[in-house]
């Protein structure tokens, strides 16, 4: 029986907040810790440069995505950890692939229909603004999955139809030219939470409504402040089902601090005391890693050296797998 591979990779266009951290990187942590699967994780910063295109905010987010990874503890000699770029075995897969990925596939994919519909809406033409970069997105990250032959990959439900590409993709290709590829699954665990913001709708960059995770104390205090609660008084009992001080609590605290903190909502503890409590609760979690954060963002080299090797690893597995692709379609030496 082979073993579970398990790949995932993140977008560099932003700073990891904390329903990053909930939703992905920590049960991507745990999962490598537990042994009995192998991790491939990367920083896609060839998708990042669809849609962003400034130079210092990707190399900027590149590295507080490392950092936070590696502040967190993610075993860098169990976990393949590495840069999408450093892998150009990728990019080849990717235009082998687009030669094997229908248009019409391609037609459906959501990112694209999105920006054609706003586009339609404001009367404009259809594929304004639509970089063959954005298009072909689903191609390029059907090469990510298929490179390293990862048979799961933990996504969040909007990545879904990703994933179901990139198995269409491979069965097609496996169909044509024989069976190279593992066909992917994608992996939603319903246990883990979708963290909501501090406007109550899900924490998301493009919303504009999170929390990042290493926020010096007096900031992190300060967001948390800013979390969006209602008029009640102190003394007035809370629903704690819709609240998101609540919702963000249950993320980070254990059975008993639940039940104990439900317990406070029904008897009426005052919202200032609430996020008091929220902000103790995250600070003891993440503290002793946003000071390793800081010490990898101070001095980048030592995030560089671990890049570096996990590409090394990454490339003894991409090397042997691209050169069984060249064979199976007829290119390369005579
Ligand atoms: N597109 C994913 C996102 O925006 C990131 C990603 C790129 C990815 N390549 C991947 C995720 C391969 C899983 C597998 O979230």
């Amino acid at each position: 029986m082979s073993v579970n591979r398990i790949l995932t990779g993140i977008t560099t266009t932003g700073t990891p907040h904390l329903g990053n951290y909930v939703g992905a990187i920590r049960p991507a942590i745990q999962a490598c810790q537990a042994g009995g699967s192998e991790s491939y994780y990367f920083l896609a910063d060839l998708h990042a440069i669809i849609k962003c295109h400034q130079p210092e905010l990707i190399r900027q987010s590149a590295k507080e995505v490392a950092a936070t990874w590696l502040a967190l503890g993610l075993d860098t000699d169990k976990a393949v950890f590495y840069r999408q770029s450093d892998v150009p075995e990728i990019t080849e897969l990717s235009w082998i692939l687009s030669c094997m990925a229908a248009k019409g596939l391609m037609n459906r994919a959501h990112a694209y229909k999105a920006s054609v519909a706003a586009n339609l809406e404001e009367g404009a033409d259809p594929d304004f603004g639509v970089t063959m970069g954005l298009y072909s997105y689903p191609v390029l990250m059907a090469a990510d999955i298929l490179m390293f032959n990862a048979n799961r990959v933990p996504v969040g439900k909007d990545q879904i139809q990703h994933v179901e590409m990139a198995r269409d993709i491979a069965g097609r290709f496996n169909h044509h030219f024989g069976e190279v590829f593992k066909l992917p699954e994608a992996v939603i665990d319903d246990s883990v939470a979708v963290l909501q913001g501090l406007d109550g709708r899900k924490m998301s960059k493009s919303y504009n409504n999170t929390i990042p995770m290493f926020l010096p104390e007096k900031q992190l205090r300060k967001h948390i402040n800013k979390i969006k609660t209602n008029l009640l008084e102190p003394g007035e009992p809370k629903d704690p089902d819709t609240s998101t001080v609540f919702q963000i609590w249950q993320a980070f605290a254990d059975g008993e601090q639940t039940v104990w903190m439900r317990k406070q909502f029904e008897d009426g503890i005052a919202w200032g005391e609430a996020k008091k409590q929220l902000f103790e609760l995250i600070n003891d979690e993440l503290g002793g890693a946003r000071d390793k954060y800081n010490e990898l963002l101070a001095d980048s080299s030592v995030i560089e050296t671990v890049l570096q090797a996990g590409a090394e690893k990454a490339r003894a597995v991409s090397g042997p797998l691209l050169s069984k692709v060249r064979d199976a379609i007829g290119i390369g030496a005579m």
